[in-house]
């Protein structure tokens, strides 16, 4: 007897795309990285010898996905007092030269980027040390960098980056801990500790398939975040854009009226992410009423911790957490819509037009 089995399909495990299983995956790829990296009993972080790093000064260089997860590096380090500065690897030719001790971390899931390798170089020729953020053993931005970090997600095969943008964002906590004193760092390590569970729940309990459904025929997708949210609205655009081919703009949310305001129409949902209640979010629901007086819809993601819902035709609801944490939340429930919306498009989810998993050309 023979069963006929396809080992595309089979590899699946039953999902209709490899993105929506890896977008599922993400619960698992997060306890893989954070495993033995951060001691139960005493809260703290160890990444081995990249703990000693204690750089005084780090320039991020990326693409792509990987490029947003730098961006939310270098605010972490930041936040904890270390100068930190986000290049787009084409464009690192233009950046100031790396001052002292410094360290260039390249955040790469494949460790094969044509763009971020030849960044890498010119960093050593300047002198810098060098770092690889990456999902790929024996790559070439491990071999070639005097130091890495593993993400450890495993296999992603969708082109368009799901679980190892959630562990990019995971790895780089841990760096940023390992690496710096920063004030409250127990919450943090517990905000880590929660992410599977918290994501497994926006997985169990996402609308984010009727959200896609109610605008899956607009113009166009806004999305606007501020501070640790503002690479999660830059990469909920991306995502929209690589697997819907619709158009997509993210925003920091504050930036929204100085020029994009004129294409917020009655056809264009603005999907703001507003989590907890201090001053960003505040602000943020500023710019969700400028939107609102526009006619434009608004799909809020949030924790239900400010008043934002008022102002939202539809929520995206993530658990409650520390802000950092939130950004990882908030971004599976901007891959599901995404996902969702190419779904209903019938597109070419796993392989988008165009598109290629990675770049080995400059
Ligand atoms: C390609 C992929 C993107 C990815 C980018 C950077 O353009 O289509 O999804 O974010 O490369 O890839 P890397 O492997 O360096 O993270």
């Amino acid at each position: 007897d023979t069963v006929d089995w396809d080992p595309e399909e089979t590899g699946k495990s039953g999902y209709d795309h490899f993105m929506l299983k890896e977008i599922h995956e993400q619960p698992r790829a997060i306890r893989q990285c954070l495993r033995g990296r951060v001691d139960e009993l005493s809260g703290e972080v160890d990444i081995g010898d990249l703990g000693d790093l204690s750089p005084t000064g780090v320039q991020f260089v990326a693409c792509g996905t990987s490029y947003h997860a730098a961006l939310y590096g270098a605010q972490l380090l930041r936040d904890a007092g270390i100068p930190a500065q986000t290049f787009l690897a084409s464009e690192y030719a233009t950046a100031p030269p790396p001052i002292g001790d410094a360290l260039v971390v390249g955040v790469t899931q494949s460790g094969e980027t044509a763009d971020t390798l030849s960044a890498l170089r010119e960093a050593r020729k300047r002198g810098a040390r060098t770092m690889a953020v990456t999902n790929t053993v024996g790559s070439t931005a491990a071999r070639e960098c005097d130091h890495a970090l593993y993400i450890r997600a495993g296999p992603e095969i969708g082109v368009a980056a799901s679980k190892t943008f959630a562990s990019q964002l995971a790895a780089l906590n841990l760096f940023s801990l390992g690496t710096t004193r920063i004030d409250g760092a127990r919450e943090i390590i517990g905000a880590l500790r929660d992410l599977p569970s918290n994501i497994q729940a926006i997985l169990d309990d996402s609308n984010a398939e009727s959200v896609a459904d109610t605008y899956v025929d607009s113009d166009a997708y806004f999305f606007i975040g501020r501070g640790h949210q503002y690479p999660v609205a830059l990469e909920g655009a991306l995502k929209m854009k690589e697997i819907t081919y619709k158009h997509a703009e993210g925003f920091a949310a504050g930036e929204l009226k100085h020029g994009p305001l004129a294409l917020v129409t009655e056809d264009t949902p603005v999907f703001a992410v507003v989590t907890g209640d201090g001053e960003m979010a505040r602000k943020t629901i500023g710019n969700v009423k400028e939107v609102e007086a526009r006619d434009a819809p608004v799909v809020a993601v949030t924790d239900g911790q400010s008043d934002v819902e008022r102002y939202a035709d539809e929520v995206l609801e993530v658990p409650e957490t520390h802000p950092q944490a939130a950004a990882v939340l908030a971004n599976v429930q901007l891959q599901l819509v995404s996902y969702y919306v190419a779904d209903k498009l019938g597109r070419s989810i796993d392989k988008p037009r165009n598109l290629a998993k990675s770049v080995t050309v400059e």
